[in-house]
């Protein structure tokens, strides 16, 4: 059978590095308070010329020289973004562009923090269907651009970056043993909506809107659908938490991922942590994490790897794959 096996990792991220103590003179908070209740150190913040689309171009630009290849041997680019540089076009075909592609297709997704776990599961259709050969998939995001800087139960959360992979069809056995993307498992409950969601857009308010989260409430339903939805994972693969090499969570806060991992049965040392200096990237945050991971040398080729993430929507998935 045709899998989608990882040819390359890559990843991109803003200049300005924003620490928590800078949070200080802007909002009542402290370094300690944000370091304690979060993981969260410090986060890179995009300046007026860095954008979702410029960010996700290097990221992309990175997994191709990773990979050895080059933007004509792409057949498709998958972009999960939720701060696009502009509502339309997507901007995966301004990247497209930038990447000087006149062939083959791209579009964005929109599943948040869950977006790059919906692009990974999209792309891999597409190169089991026989659609595409080879697929970016980038997560890039800009969410410095949508965070209301006067509001500290938000505002000291999320950063800004951009991680990309490249898929490509290759064959397999058709058994876990097998490289590529093995399992995977997506949900969303719209129900959920204002707990974690931007006030505005086009077909509303007419503006971009910001950033507005019951982050208590978000905590409370995070565990449980994150370990819902791995467990699905684990049976459909026909493994247990014993087999992985490495997880690799969404970055939102340390205590999620502790709670999550402790749950499942996943041992500390295989929980790929990268909150602390990113902070919240949403849909970047899982690409961001592997290619931290890949590039210290701890991920390796035949490592069975399990990506997970959860967000505005609500959105959670897994993704189970051997590098
Ligand atoms: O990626 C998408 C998914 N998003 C998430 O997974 C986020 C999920 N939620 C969280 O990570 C946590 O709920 C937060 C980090 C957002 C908050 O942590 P918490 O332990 O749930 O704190 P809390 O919201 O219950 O707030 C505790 C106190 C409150 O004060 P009172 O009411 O106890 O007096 C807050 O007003 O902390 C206060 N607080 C702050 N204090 C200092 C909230 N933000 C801050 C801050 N600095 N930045």
């Amino acid at each position: 059978m045709i899998r989608s096996i990882v040819r390359g990792v890559g990843s991109a991220l803003p200049k300005r590095i924003m620490k928590n103590a800078d949070f200080e003179d802007m909002v009542e908070t402290s370094d300690e308070w944000i370091a304690q209740r979060t993981g969260i150190r410090q986060r890179h913040i995009a300046d007026d010329s860095e954008t979702t689309a410029s960010l996700g171009e290097a990221a992309a630009r990175a997994a191709l020289d990773n990979a050895g290849l080059t933007p004509a041997d792409i057949d498709l680019i998958i972009l999960a973004t939720s701060t696009p540089n502009n509502t339309f076009p997507a901007t995966a075909v301004e990247i497209q562009h930038r990447l000087g592609m006149k062939h083959g297709f791209a579009f964005d997704m929109q599943a948040v923090c869950s977006g790059f776990v919906y692009a990974v599961t999209t792309a891999d259709l597409y190169v089991r269907g026989g659609l595409a050969k080879r697929v970016l998939v980038i997560g890039s995001e800009t969410f410095s651009r949508i965070l209301d800087w006067s509001d500290r139960s938000t505002c000291v959360l999320f950063g800004d970056g951009a991680g990309a992979l490249v898929l490509e069809a290759a064959e397999g056995e058709g058994t876990v043993a097998d490289r590529g993307v093995l399992a995977t498992s997506l949900r969303s409950d719209g129900s959920h909506k204002e707990k974690l969601y931007v006030d505005g857009g086009p077909s509303t308010t007419k503006t971009v809107g910001f950033l507005r989260m019951e982050g208590r409430e978000v905590f409370k339903h995070a565990v449980g659908m994150i370990t819902d939805v791995i467990e699905k994972t684990f049976w459909d693969a026909a493994i247990t938490a014993e087999d992985l090499d490495w997880f690799v969570p969404h970055q939102a806060n340390k205590r999620i991922i502790d709670a999550s991992a402790k749950k499942l049965g996943i041992a500390e040392e295989k929980v790929v942590i990268t909150v602390d200096r990113h902070g919240n990237t949403s849909a970047a945050s899982v690409p961001l994490a592997l290619a931290v991971a890949v590039e210290d040398g701890r991920i390796k080729r035949g490592d069975l790897v399990l990506l997970e993430a959860m967000g505005g929507g609500f959105t959670w998935g897994a993704v189970l794959l051997r590098w």
